[in-house]
């Protein structure tokens, strides 16, 4: 039995929901993670400070008593984000980025912005403050090809915005193509992406194999083999600018299980077990630490975490679904075995 053991590591990307939802999955990702960066997409959205300390106290009191989890909050940009609420982001000391979507892109983007050129005021304010822009890289329109839509997005929405911006932070999100790693990799300083577990461990087949799979529909959804080994060659390779985000993202089962299925794959469960996994595959384990404890936390300007988490190498079977507010989830690999298990907590 090997075990390894590692700075606590951060979640850069994760949707912890709300209510009942909330309660029943914080302490997955509060467990393995010291610190993470809770998107904004609530119905409503989380569009100002006010909502966004409320959010955060939320979310605190969801936690188990003596949980040391610290909640990184986020602002969703809309058409009419001022640069005002930007400087009073900045200043409140608990938002650490203001998330990005293309209306229309994604679960509960319905808010989002509607023309990159209406967001220019804020996102001056932005590259002013030092506040970082999170982005959802996707053109949702419908004559773009599904497929597609991150390239689109980087060609004609990103590449451009980040010349306008020359000093913007920018995280692009959830990575999905070997055009984004290339984009992200030769882009100016202050360009990094974060990078899903389901992207690393799957191409676009698992959607279809064997009948059509909705717990392996998300957004951006899984694109092909060659994107898949450009995602794992930017993760292991030692670069800062590509860190752990894991977009764990539950939806209720039978919001899934549907005619018209909710994008999101829920693996907070095995929010860091997972990207061990991949690490071990790929054979640079000596590498996991700086992809999940050190690259997202400098790039955030923020301390490395000093405490440390045991990974082992021993095989569990997480259950096939766990409590969602009234409902069920199902978690990713439900059922099945997952190579690694967090010391001390097993099969939660
Ligand atoms: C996310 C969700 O369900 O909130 N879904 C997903 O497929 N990743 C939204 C998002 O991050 O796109
Ligand atoms: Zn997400």
């Amino acid at each position: 039995m090997t075990s390894l053991s590692i700075q606590r590591p951060d979640d850069w990307h994760v949707h912890l929901r709300d209510g009942a939802a909330l309660a029943s999955v914080v302490r997955f990702t509060a467990e393995r993670f010291g610190r993470a960066i809770v998107m904004p997409n609530l119905s409503p959205a989380v569009t100002s400070v006010d909502l966004a300390a409320a959010y955060r106290k939320r979310i605190v009191a969801s936690l188990a008593p003596g949980t040391r989890f610290d909640p990184l909050m986020t602002l969703y940009l809309t058409d009419a984000t001022s640069p005002q609420e930007i400087a009073l982001a900045t200043a409140c000391g608990f938002i650490y980025g203001v998330k990005l979507y293309p209306a229309g892109a994604t679960t509960h983007s319905n808010a989002g912005v509607t023309d990159i050129s209406r967001a220019y005021p804020a996102l001056a304010r932005m590259e002013e403050t030092g506040m970082r822009l999170l982005v959802h890289g996707e053109t949702p329109h419908a004559d773009v090809d599904v497929f597609d839509r991150e390239t689109h997005f980087i060609d004609s929405v990103l590449a451009p915005l980040v010349a306008r911006f020359p000093k913007l932070k920018v995280v692009l999100e959830h990575i999905t193509t070997s055009h984004a790693v290339e984009f992200v990799a030769a882009a100016r300083p202050g360009v990094a992406a974060t990078i899903t577990p389901q992207h690393l461990l799957h191409n676009r087949n698992a959607i279809f194999s064997g009948g059509i799979r909705p717990h392996y529909y998300c957004l951006p959804i899984l694109k092909r083999e060659r994107d898949r080994q450009a995602l794992l060659a930017a993760a292991t390779g030692g670069n800062p600018r590509f860190f752990l985000g894991t977009d764990s993202a539950p939806h209720e089962r039978a919001a899934k299980e549907s005619s018209c299925g909710c994008a999101g794959m829920f693996t907070a469960h095995a929010g860091i077990e997972l990207y061990a996994e991949v690490f071990e595959q790929a054979g640079r384990l000596d590498r996991l630490q700086s992809f999940a404890s050190h690259f997202g936390a400098d790039f955030y300007g923020l301390p490395r975490h000093v405490d440390t988490i045991t990974l082992i190498n021993e095989p569990w079977v997480p259950p096939k679904s766990y409590d969602f507010g009234n409902g069920t989830l199902v978690p990713y690999r439900g059922g099945e075995a997952i190579g690694w298990r967090l010391a001390d907590k097993g099969i939660a």
